[in-house]
């Protein structure tokens, strides 16, 4: 398809069409009455037939029907783009992504992100609204289970490139597009309180929140969404300094924007704007493209180009990149790209899926806590199943647009499928809703648990109490689990508690009563078949916190990447009696459990850090070595985590850094020697000048199973 013939031949309606995305119900509408959606927007069933875009269908069989009306009605016949939230799978779902990034294995995400594409694109999606790659400090707001980098931009950026790089390929058959968002800054909201407000220096924007952004860029994400929050008061869809500056002046970004849903709009709510007119104006002025679901563009581009507000230059721009995304994708040729409904069924949860997905399970689970009790013998002959989520099938997290609840494989299955010769007994105890205080089930829970050799605890909080719009203000268990673990630990000390959550909870509690914790956040379609392979022994866990998980909910925002005070305690995990320091009165300032931190059923030793010199220029480097052994008996997983610290600067740097990890499996008794070399630009940031830049002095690299622990090496860097 010559797309340059075709952009000189539409009208200016069909342009600004290209531009506009509406929900898939718009063509379903009879064109004779203008009711529902059409008229909500302001459109006729004849302005829809010029959209560009679609969001929101139902697989295969609609985005056929839909693209052959839309084609029949586009003067061009110009094919729809169908885009979805394909956020964590399609059909078979993987361990949402803040899980994902347990396990700190980017070609796991990669495969995982591959095989969503492949269903995706038997369903009929060509680009989906994912990798989410905000970064977030604060565990209550809602979208962190979006995130595969949690509170950590390395992390966030090796898992955003793992995700274009798994639903992209080359954009051939089984692959669809990626948009990355939500550009940016939007996991700062204040309070954790979603669409909030964020306030960010200019300095920590570059520094940790757009780097993730630009990792996903630089892998070939061919479209950005924008987010919905303000920054620095200035809503970000009409915001220059992020869109044009940065995203197109900076990191030469070549693939369509997208507003985020209705966003353009909601700059009259934010105050900002005070006529839908004007909030299309600056959204273009600012580089915005393509409309999500409010149709201004569509509505006010002829207005405001006779009023040369906007020229046709930027628009052509903008649909040129919108025809090339159909050219690449090859719509021209195959409208339907092949996707049917016997295809779709073919392909979706087929048995290598769902292999894929049990494996990403059981990678992604954390051992918080254990006293001894895990792994259980997988002879056992009496287990107890107890708490709200044993028999749960709604355990596939948030953002499964596709996925369906019945089906997961809930913690019971799983365990039934794995001993099929024990006698398994089942009981909810109370309910998991958010504050619940009804113990009326306790005590058949008790008599369970003391009846049975093991005992199961699954407590935790529900898969819509977090994603988009789902903040929470308490992370604490609701007052009948707490009950609940504490009377079933003490009828019975062979207990473990499976956790299902959407975000870090603040569990202090519960680990103070129970002897061993096992989080699966939510864990997908295999999740049950996981759970069990975990706790029974056939899998060695070995995910390690991709974010901290608070000591109570009062220390949020937490995380380990801060900056120094002048005045820190002495002891940060116990409460300081001193005065005058940077301390809680009521709770110690570090987390309960820290970034990267994780047990496993064996053990690892680290053997003496050793350093190539101490001394390095730009033009060499140094290079670390240390030796991990695993010393107990059991084959395992340790992932191995490099972080960096600049001693002296101005802005002062996090006390430290994440900049490398491996993840290495290492039989009983077995030592690899593991290697890390810094080179000069690592050491750059974003200095108070303004430059991106490294300077001399003192730097410290650290080694270790987490972000506390660790052994040090001092170096310097000459000029
Ligand atoms: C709003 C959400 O913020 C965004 O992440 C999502 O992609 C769109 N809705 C479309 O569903």
């Amino acid at each position: 398809m010559d797309i340059q013939r075709l952009l000189s031949e539409m009208s200016l309606a069909e342009k600004l069409g290209q531009l506009t995305q509406l929900n898939a119900n718009f063509f379903k509408e009879n064109e004779a009455e203008i009711t529902g959606p059409a008229s909500r927007l302001d459109l006729d069933p004849a302005d829809a037939a010029n959209a560009g875009s679609v969001l929101n269908f139902d697989g295969a069989a609609t985005m056929r029907s839909v693209q052959e009306i839309a084609m029949a009605r586009q003067p061009h016949h110009i094919p729809l783009l169908f885009m979805q939230d394909v956020v964590h799978g399609y059909r078979t779902i993987y361990p949402i992504p803040l899980a994902m990034g347990c396990s700190f294995d980017p070609d796991l995400m990669e495969e995982c992100a591959s095989m969503a594409a492949k269903e995706a694109a038997s369903g009929g999606v060509n680009v989906t609204f994912a990798p989410m790659v905000d970064l977030v400090h604060d565990a209550r707001w809602g979208r962190v289970m979006e995130t595969a980098g949690g509170e950590d931009k390395t992390l966030g950026c090796r898992m955003a490139a793992a995700q274009v790089r798994g639903f992209q390929g080359d954009l051939k058959k089984g692959k669809i597009a990626a948009c990355v968002k939500h550009f940016a800054a939007y996991g700062g909201a204040e309070a954790g309180r979603d669409y909030n407000a964020v306030e960010l220096s200019e300095h920590t924007l570059r520094e940790d929140y757009l780097p993730a952004y630009r990792a996903a860029v630089d892998a070939g994400a061919r479209l950005l969404m924008t987010s919905f929050n303000t920054l620095g008061g200035e809503p970000v869809a009409s915001n220059r300094h992020l869109i044009t500056d940065i995203l197109r002046g900076e990191w030469d970004f070549d693939g369509s924007v997208i507003s985020d849903y209705n966003s353009y709009r909601e700059m009259l709510k934010h105050g900002a704007a005070e006529t839908e007119k004007e909030a299309v104006d600056w959204a273009l002025s600012a580089g915005g493209e393509i409309e999500m679901m409010s149709a201004l563009t569509y509505r006010f581009g002829k207005e405001l180009l006779d009023e040369g507000k906007i020229t046709p230059e930027q628009i052509d721009r903008a649909v040129l990149r919108v025809l090339r995304l159909k050219e690449e994708l090859g719509l021209f040729d195959d409208p339907m790209r092949g996707a049917t409904p016997e295809e779709e069924q073919r392909i979706c949860l087929c048995a290598e899926h769902r292999a894929i997905a049990c494996r990403a399970a059981e990678e992604s689970a954390v051992l918080l806590k254990n006293d001894g009790v895990l792994p259980f013998s997988d002879k056992t002959k009496k287990v107890a199943l107890i708490g709200p989520f044993a028999r749960e099938h709604g355990i596939k997290g948030f953002w499964a647009c596709h996925g369906r609840d019945e089906d997961s494989v809930t913690v019971e299955e799983g365990v039934r499928v794995l001993l099929p010769d024990a006698e398994i007994t089942v009981c909810g105890g109370c309910s998991h809703a958010l504050r619940e205080t009804d113990i009326s089930g306790v005590a058949d829970a008790v008599r369970l648990a003391r009846e049975a050799e093991v005992v199961v605890l699954c407590l935790g909080e529900f898969q819509n109490c977090s994603g988009e719009g789902n903040s929470r203000a308490i992370l604490e268990l609701s007052p009948a689990q707490l009950s609940l673990a504490a009377a079933v630990a003490a009828a019975n000390p062979n207990t473990a508690v499976l956790l299902f959550c959407g975000r870090p909870l603040a569990i202090s509690d519960l680990a103070d009563t129970v002897p061993a914790i096992l989080t699966m956040f939510q864990p997908g379609t295999e999740g049950g078949t996981a759970a069990a392979r975990l706790l029974f022994g056939k899998t060695c866990p070995s995910g390690r916190l991709s974010m901290s998980f608070p000591y109570c909910t009062g220390q949020e925002p937490i995380y380990y990447a801060h900056q120094s005070t002048a005045r820190p305690t002495p002891d940060p995990h116990e409460i300081c009696e001193g005065g005058y320091v940077s301390r809680y009165l009521d709770a110690p300032t570090a987390p309960l459990y820290p970034f990267g931190f994780g047990l496993s059923y064996t053990e690892f030793s680290y053997g003496e850090l050793k350093a190539s010199g101490d001394t390095m220029t730009e033009k060499d480097s140094i290079t670390f070595t240390v030796t991990v052994t695993n010393t107990g008996s059991l084959a395992g997983k340790e992932t191995v985590q490099w972080y960096l610290r600049d001693e002296v600067a101005c802005p002062v740097r996090p006390v430290k850094e994440l900049v490398e990890f491996q993840k290495i499996e290492l039989a009983p008794g077995e030592s690899r020697e593991v290697r890390f070399t810094v080179k000069e630009p690592l050491l750059r940031y974003h200095t108070r000048s303004g430059e991106f830049a490294s300077e001399t002095g003192r730097f410290t690299v650290t080694v270790g199973p987490d972000s506390e622990r660790g052994q040090s090496c001092a170096f310097t860097l000459v000029k």
